[in-house]
């Protein structure tokens, strides 16, 4: 589809393959499997459910929310729950809203969803773009920790819109709804300045996860496992380096993937588990830099 080349694609992007999610499968439908797995992991019903957040920037459609496609497929009756658009940071600052969902009183089961479907709205004549993006979901269930328990800790999360032209999809809203032109202009993909992107993630990652750590009087030798946004494995190498983490400690599984937007993390952290790279009561921080400009880090004591 386009002049690139295997050796070109891993050596930059550290990318080995990714998952494309067949014509009939749709956001909601990784979503809700998602969902499942993690409920049946916890052994609880939906119905124990008090809110349900889908981080994604690849809704069924613009509405009804992603959230309320998954309450209803998996009988989570009495939930409520909402779309979260905050791209690659997305799932970061889903943990963060459901863990003061969490905080705010009576005991409570958040559900956070991590799912995007990037092959939906990836340029395929534009190399720098389409090979970087795949398909897939995770989920987290958040819950009131047992007396006595540490579970989430802090958090650092910022945005800055002025960094929003560097990563966009700029048709389909109010500004610019669907048209013939819009279509021929392909202007309902991903357009990405790549070199802006990768310059700013590398520097405000470490920033902000070192940042994160300092504050709670924490050093990277405090740390078990830091669970980074999979967008380029040299954007992970170089904030390991700013942040003197050994990559023993460091989760990519970028080659697998690709770059799953809302959804790397949860796989990321499925795949730490299930590799025995994070135990309960371990200390995790998970860290994204994506679309908008958005920044988060969330600091964990890990509990399964
Ligand atoms: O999830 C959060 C958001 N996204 C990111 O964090 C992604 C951030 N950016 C990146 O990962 C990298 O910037 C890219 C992987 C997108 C690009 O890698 P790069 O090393 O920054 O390449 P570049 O844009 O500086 O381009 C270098 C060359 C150019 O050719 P010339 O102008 O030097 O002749 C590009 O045209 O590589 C060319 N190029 C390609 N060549 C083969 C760009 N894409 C490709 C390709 N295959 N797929």
């Amino acid at each position: 589809m386009v002049e690139t080349s295997d050796q070109w694609i891993v050596d930059r992007t550290g990318i080995r393959q990714r998952h494309i999610a067949p014509p009939e499968m749709a956001t909601s439908d990784m979503a809700v499997e998602a969902a499942k797995i993690a409920l049946e992991a916890r052994g609880i019903p939906a119905t124990d459910l008090h809110a349900i957040i889908v981080c994604t920037v690849t809704p069924d459609m613009m509405f009804p929310s992603t959230a309320c496609l998954v309450q209803d497929r998996i009988g989570a009756k009495g939930a409520f729950g909402f779309d979260l658009v905050a791209a690659c940071s997305g799932f970061v600052y889903g943990l963060t809203t459901a863990a003061h969902l969490v905080a705010s009183g009576e005991p409570k089961k958040v559900l956070v969803i991590g799912a995007d479907t990037m092959s939906r709205i990836l340029n395929y004549e534009d190399r720098s773009t389409c090979i970087l993006f795949g398909d897939g979901a995770g989920a987290f269930l958040v819950e009131t920790a047992e007396e006595g328990q540490e579970g989430f800790i802090d958090y650092l999360n910022e945005i800055d819109g002025s960094g929003g032209d560097a990563l966009k999809m700029p048709a389909g809203g109010s500004r610019l709804p669907a048209s013939h032109e819009t279509v021929d202009q392909k202007l309902h993909c991903v357009h990405q300045e790549g070199n802006h992107v990768f310059k700013y993630a590398v520097s405000k990652m470490a920033e902000t996860s070192r940042l994160l750590l300092e504050r709670n009087g924490l050093s990277v030798e405090d740390i078990d496992l830091f669970v980074p946004h999979q967008a380029n494995r040299r954007i992970i190498l170089a904030v390991a380096e700013r942040l003197g983490i050994p990559l023993e400690k460091v989760l990519i599984n970028i080659h697998e993937y690709g770059n799953t937007t809302a959804a790397t993390i949860p796989l990321a952290t499925r795949d730490a588990v299930a590799q025995g790279r994070l135990k309960n009561g371990d200390l995790v921080v998970f860290a994204a830099v994506g679309a908008g400009y958005t920044v988060g880090a969330n600091l964990w004591r890990w509990r399964f």
